[in-house]
């Protein structure tokens, strides 16, 4: 499963890829909002430049011609850029238009099957299925990127599901296990996912051993 950071900030953006892992980003205005930054075409395009792969970046619009010119335009500021489109009538227009000018669309804010049916239909390169969100009104988010990953596998679809709105480890462990192809996770979680009290002991054990011999041939 490739991992995604799910945010704006740019100094967890940069040590998530120093890190080799994180291939690829998503954020939205609420993310870079909460940088405190207001211009949204600089933002994107310093974390375009920072990141190797794919860097999701949602469209304003409501209506499928504000979001195809506004997608067009996005399309425009990187090479590694998808546009996300929201999973709506609208968003299910605009997700056909741009696919068919090789626009590259991320179909976001999918709760459900249906929508990812038709998202996958209309052509677009990623679906994300928001877990979180789902759990948050008591629903399985993950038994949603389960029944979305085993539709798109199945039909040998070349959609790639990012199981997103993830707000802890457990989240990850279970996208893994159902299949989805990426995680797109918060910072936070993914400091959370490397993390183990045995690793640290382990590691704290091993220093000490190696100090007392050090210290019984009188080396240190
Ligand atoms: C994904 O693309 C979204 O940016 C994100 O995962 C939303 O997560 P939230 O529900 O924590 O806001």
């Amino acid at each position: 499963m490739k991992i995604f950071l799910d945010t704006a900030n740019m100094e967890h953006i940069r040590h998530g890829v120093s890190l080799g892992v994180v291939t690829g980003v998503t954020t939205n205005p609420s993310l870079i909002s909460k940088e405190g930054k207001v211009d949204y075409q600089k933002v994107v395009k310093e974390i375009c430049s920072i990141v190797p792969g794919p860097v999701s970046t949602e469209v304003l619009s409501e209506n499928a011609q504000g979001m195809v010119e506004e997608a067009r335009e996005i399309a425009g500021w990187a090479d590694n850029i998808v546009v996300k489109i929201p999973a709506s009538v609208a968003g299910v227009e605009a997700t056909s238009r741009l696919a068919r000018e090789g626009i590259k669309v991320n179909f976001t804010l999918c709760f459900s099957l249906n929508q990812a049916m038709l998202g996958a239909a209309a052509g677009a390169a990623f679906i994300s299925p928001f877990v979180g969100r789902l759990d948050d009104i008591g629903e399985d988010g993950m038994e949603v990127v389960a029944d979305i990953v085993e539709y798109v596998d199945y039909y040998e679809l070349p959609t790639e599901i990012i199981a997103a709105s993830i707000r802890h480890p457990q989240h990850c462990l279970a996208a893994a296990r159902v299949g989805s192809h990426i995680a797109t996770v918060p910072y936070k979680v993914l400091l959370q996912m490397i993390q183990h009290p045995l690793t640290d002991s382990g590691i704290e054990r091993f220093r000490d051993d190696w100090r007392k011999v050090m210290a019984r041939e009188g080396l240190l």
